[in-house]
């Protein structure tokens, strides 16, 4: 894969979809890793650091403006020119159930943090001397209403709106900007957000082929990518359909997906 970029920060490097991330990039790629858990922060450090290769770690909650700052501050000696927007949470359920200090905690993650790290480092990645990049990763759950995950999928559209306007804002300048919008994905996501219930396996993807066709995306500058075809028809089905009726579906569909316990 030809990708130009010198140094890749990565939020939410220590699982998933982040940290297939940083499995996949070029191993000429210096990479800093960021996420709450010291422990795996090091082990990914000891793992992918080489002679060629510095992984630099840096512990930062997301959901503390002082964490964005620390983090911020850590990796303003570090010319940054590409960035995966990644760290995010979900949480599964009526909303009436949720207490407000959890679904305040994911806002401030899902876009409390995405866009104070946007509005800081995009400025600078734009008058990076040669190509820069950052990937916001969405969800497909961006493009719909999602009844007993509307929080969650509010956050999405939010960033995936984000990424769409900086794009183009930044258009012409070295730096371009992309949506990721998987739809669920083999990661910690599910059981962290409460949704580990009766989804059938086969609408699955591996956390793999998201990243692997992210980063085709990327190198061809697309937009918005949404992986694997059923996704990228999910995506699609709510422009062809009266809003409410998509609204009804989507609850329907959302709420199959309980814990079954
Ligand atoms: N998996 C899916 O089905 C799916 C589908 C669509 C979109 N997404 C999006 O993909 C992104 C990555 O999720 P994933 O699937 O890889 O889930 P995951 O395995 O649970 O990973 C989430 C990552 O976000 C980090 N994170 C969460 N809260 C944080 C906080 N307060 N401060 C700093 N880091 C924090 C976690 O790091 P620590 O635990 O170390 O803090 C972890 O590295 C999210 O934005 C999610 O919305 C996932």
């Amino acid at each position: 894969m030809q990708l130009p970029y010198k140094t890749a920060l990565i939020t939410g490097a220590t699982s998933g979809i982040g940290e297939a991330f940083a499995r996949k990039l070029p191993s000429s790629t210096h990479l800093i890793l960021t996420g709450r858990n010291s422990l795996k922060l090091r082990e990914l450090q000891d793992e992918l650091q080489t002679e060629t290769r510095k992984v630099d770690i840096i512990q930062a909650d997301l959901a503390q403006s002082e964490g964005i700052e620390d983090l911020l501050m850590a990796v303003q000696s570090h010319s940054v020119d590409l960035f995966i927007n990644n760290a995010g949470l979900g949480q599964y359920g009526a909303h009436a159930d949720h207490t407000l200090q959890a679904e305040m905690h994911m806002i401030k993650v899902n876009v409390g943090a995405v866009t104070h790290l946007s509005h800081a480092l995009c400025p600078t990645m734009a008058r990076h001397n040669g190509p820069a990049a950052m990937i916001v990763v969405a969800s497909v759950a961006a493009f719909m209403p999602l009844p007993y995950f509307a929080t969650y999928a509010a956050t999405k559209t939010y960033d995936l709106h984000l990424a769409e306007s900086l794009a183009e804002e930044y258009k012409g300048s070295g730096l371009h900007i992309m949506a990721l919008c998987p739809g669920p994905t083999r990661t910690n996501f599910g059981e962290r957000s409460g949704m580990s219930g009766d989804s059938p396996e086969a609408s699955y993807m591996d956390v793999n082929d998201v990243v692997d066709e992210c980063l085709k995306g990327l190198e061809r500058k697309k937009r918005v990518v949404v992986p694997g075809w059923q996704n990228k028809v999910l995506a699609q089905l709510p422009r062809f359909m009266p809003r409410r009726l998509g609204n009804m579906i989507a609850g329907i569909v959302v709420q199959r997906t309980r814990p079954s316990a």
